[in-house]
């Protein structure tokens, strides 16, 4: 195929400038390992895990084979009043490793649709208690809870917010915990617990009873890698069980060992009640989401409604795909076999390290990281995000795949990687920025 513009013109794109794009695309034709390949036979280390979802490298045949043996054997049943052996397994295997209590899984397609179903979920629990006076959520400034109708009225980003203004109400922000004085922090910033306490003002404004739960990142992601300050998210917990609020722990991005442990939860110590989950569930080789929630609000939302009836209205056909399932066992497995967490535990200081050797180049404004994640964010060029855009581009035909947030590039590898492809990954950053 040509990858002309024409030829291109009838995918609109997601997230993309179409017309830019399509004016010099970048196509991949081929992933392996921590590499991609463009459509001139370029090879491009993948620095950002792909979206983050893809920490075990590209093509893995153990999950190409599983899908491909579960697509013979049984390529799709409902699961609306039947079931199929891979989601059982499949939730067993995640529960395993997700904090207890929260030991069932409800799964989804994607990061979007697993958040608007904690949404649900939380309105259904409080509900079945005989609360359905709590009405608000509560999302925080720069949030990221992708793009269903619920997850953009949690959302605390503009852009993806000011289109479309007829979005959930009764959704009020805390703010963003991002200060001044705790740039290039690494790790956890020693300030700004406080930014937690916005919950209690919160409450005091509205009743803490009216509220039904507080949705956070443990680490916001999407919009550069805010690491919570110390004990803030302990902090939240402690207001929410002061006023029966539930807390979801939005984990799409850290879940499944990008923060060393498990989980976010499980690194900073606090337990949500709901968690959820998608992309490195399957490694992005399969589309797959889900929320885990606590017993008790499985138990309550199942024991509300009489015997032989639904208990939770609320499902999508492919809710539980069983090639999604096929290669979210499959990933499970590498997880465990190959110790992964562990190594990426293990490479997180030679990371960071490395990557916060940019400190003083000129054009960089603020470097913060966590676990196998690292934000780097640069001093706007003309209207904020065009930097990052223009540098997206090059450093893709530089040799690197960096996911960019406006000027803020996030460098999270696969927990493959070796530590001359993390100083190679570092050696382009420092050339494409000293060209800025
Ligand atoms: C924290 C968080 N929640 C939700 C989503 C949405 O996930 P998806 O793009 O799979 O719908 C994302 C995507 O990056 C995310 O980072």
């Amino acid at each position: 195929m040509q990858f002309t513009a024409n030829s291109l013109e009838s995918h609109w794109m997601p997230f993309t400038g179409n017309r830019d794009f399509k004016s010099d695309p970048r196509i991949v034709t081929k992933a392996e390992g921590v590499y991609f390949w463009d459509q001139h036979g370029g090879k491009i280390l993948d620095a950002s895990s792909a979206l983050f979802c893809s920490p075990l490298g590209h093509g893995r045949e153990e999950i190409a084979e599983a899908v491909y043996e579960q697509l013979q054997r049984h390529d799709y049943s409902p699961h609306f009043q039947m079931g199929h052996p891979g989601s059982f397994e499949l939730a067993e295997k995640v529960t395993r490793i997700t904090p207890d209590p929260l030991n069932h899984i409800f799964f989804t397609n994607s990061g979007s649709e697993s958040v608007d179903t904690a949404i649900k979920i939380a309105m259904a629990y409080h509900r079945a208690n005989g609360e359905g006076q709590r009405i608000r959520f509560v999302s925080r400034e720069r949030a990221y809870h992708g793009v269903n109708i619920g997850g953009v009225s949690l959302s605390g980003m503009v852009k993806n917010r000011e289109t479309f203004p007829g979005v959930m109400p009764n959704v009020v922000c805390l703010r963003h915990t991002w200060m001044e004085e705790n740039t290039f922090s690494r790790g956890q910033p020693e300030r700004g617990v406080e930014f937690a306490d916005d919950l209690k003002r919160i409450c005091e404004t509205y009743g803490g009873a009216t509220i039904g739960a507080v949705f956070v990142e443990p680490i916001a992601g999407s919009t550069g890698v805010l690491v919570p300050p110390k004990g803030y998210l302990e902090r939240l917990r402690e207001i929410c069980d002061e006023h029966g609020i539930l807390l979801v722990f939005d984990e799409v991005i850290c879940g499944f060992g990008r923060t060393g442990k498990a989980f976010g939860a499980q690194s900073f110590g606090v337990t949500p009640d709901i968690m959820t989950i998608a992309k490195a569930l399957t490694n992005g080789a399969q589309p797959m989401g889900g929320v885990v929630v606590r017993d008790e609000i499985y138990k309550t939302i199942t024991s509300s409604a009489p015997e032989s009836s639904i208990e939770f209205f609320h499902g999508y056909t492919y809710s539980g795909h069983p090639a999604a399932c096929a290669a979210g066992i499959a990933t499970q497995n590498i997880f465990q076999n190959e110790n992964l967490f562990e190594r990426a535990n293990g490479l997180v200081d030679y990371f960071q390290d490395s990557m916060f050797t940019l400190k003083n180049m000129d054009c960089v404004k603020d470097i913060r990281g966590y676990g196998l994640m690292n934000g780097i964010e640069l001093k706007p060029k003309g209207a904020p995000g065009s930097l990052g855009t223009r540098l997206q581009k090059e450093l893709f035909w530089n040799g690197i795949h960096i996911k960019f947030t406006g000027d803020c590039g996030i460098v999270a590898p696969p927990f493959i990687i070796e530590k001359e492809q993390i100083d190679n990954i570092v050696s382009i950053l420092r050339e494409t920025f000293s060209r800025i």
